[in-house]
């Protein structure tokens, strides 16, 4: 694609927040406002372009002393998607529709040259479909869940680890002193990117990811064992999108027009479970958005700013359609189809889970 003038760009945040997204956006609005280009925040996803929200200018000032901060100075929604708008039918129950020429449209009434989106895969679909639509969009990969394809790594995610392993660092102690069962539940979606890492550094007895489904039975053999040889406790971490071999995944809600399924309860049926087969005392503990807050840990603000400054450089390219992304520890520009075409499972041979095996931890197969 060729390079056009640029003289105002909008940024917006989608989907769930993730530690770092602020790094993103002081980066894009300084390198920008060096350019001499206006920079625009969309407001809670696309919300700011259909009349849900507003639009907001950002300069220099606007973005001062915000880069150690969670959250994102934008708002964000993973209820938002133009394309599956939900809104209530005439019977009272939600139904989808699609708002998304209504975003085309203020997108060129507003007068912006490009958007850079900022947001996991379902926010990153959304731009691909828009950039469809003829709206130059360049993209910016986010998740705590850590399962984009293409990118090594999503910023968010490292600080999603680091929370969860300072929380299973603690439980040890009470665990320990009461010889109870303890199963943590962490976020992931499809993937068991937080599980694995947080359960191999905060040195977990049973890790369950989705990617190997497990057996109950197994789980159990574990724990026995452990209290068998006189450490009479047991830590459990588990993917919230973790299912038993031939059975599915726990969820508290299905998915309605314009929002996904959302995982959850996966611990305490496991910990019920436990209890029944085994009769140690259990409890647990599901982590939860903990792990998306806070301040986000130098390895994300130092991603969240590279992702940033390289997305204002390929809108000064004309790159459109591509996305930022981390490989080999550089950020490179892929098409942003690349990255949404398949999810990143954790490899069950991979060396992560070898060495994880390889210290006795469990994972339940
Ligand atoms: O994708 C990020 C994530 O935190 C997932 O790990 C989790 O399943 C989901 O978002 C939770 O979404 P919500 O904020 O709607 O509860």
């Amino acid at each position: 694609m060729s390079a056009r003038p640029i003289r105002r760009i909008a940024i917006n945040t989608g989907g769930g927040d993730a530690p770092g997204l602020n790094a993103v956006i002081r980066a894009v609005v300084l390198a920008a406002t060096q350019r001499g280009w206006e920079v625009y925040g969309i407001r809670k996803g696309y919300g700011g372009l259909l009349g849900d929200d507003v639009i907001v200018p950002l300069d220099r000032q606007a973005v001062r002393g915000i880069t150690h901060l969670g959250g994102t100075i934008l708002g964000t929604t993973n209820r938002g998607n133009p394309f599956e708008w939900a809104v209530e039918g005439p019977d009272g129950k939600l139904v989808a529709i699609d708002r998304s020429d209504e975003v085309v449209e203020a997108f060129r009434r507003h007068g912006l040259d490009a958007l850079i989106a900022v947001g996991g895969d379902g926010s990153l679909q959304i731009a691909c479909r828009l950039m469809q639509k003829g709206v130059p969009v360049v993209g910016v990969p986010k998740t705590i869940d850590n399962d984009l394809a293409v990118t090594e790594v999503t910023f968010g995610f490292q600080t999603a680890v680091q929370t969860a392993t300072e929380a299973l660092d603690k439980l040890h102690s009470t665990a320990e002193s009461h010889e109870r069962v303890f199963l943590v539940e962490v976020m992931g979606r499809h993937t068991g990117w937080i599980a694995l890492e947080a359960g191999i550094s905060g040195t977990c007895d049973v890790i369950l990811i989705p990617e190997i489904p497990y057996d109950i039975d197994r789980v159990c053999e574990k724990i026995q064992a452990r209290y068998a040889e006189g450490r009479r406790f047991a830590i459990v971490v588990v993917a919230e999108g973790a299912r038993p071999r031939n059975g599915q995944v726990t969820l508290v809600e299905e998915a309605q027009p314009g929002h996904a399924a959302r995982y959850g309860g996966i611990a305490e049926r496991l910990a019920r479970e436990i209890y029944e087969k085994t009769g140690r005392e259990t409890r647990s503990l599901v982590l939860g958005h903990l792990q998306r807050g806070g301040s986000p840990i130098a390895y994300d603000r130092y991603i969240g700013l590279r992702f940033g400054g390289a997305a204002v450089r390929l809108v000064e390219a004309g790159a459109f359609g591509q996305m930022v992304a981390l490989q080999n520890g550089e950020v490179v520009a892929v098409p942003i189809e690349s990255a949404v075409a398949e999810i990143k499972r954790v490899d069950p041979n991979g060396d992560a889970v070898r060495t994880a095996r390889e210290m006795g931890v469990s994972f339940g197969d």
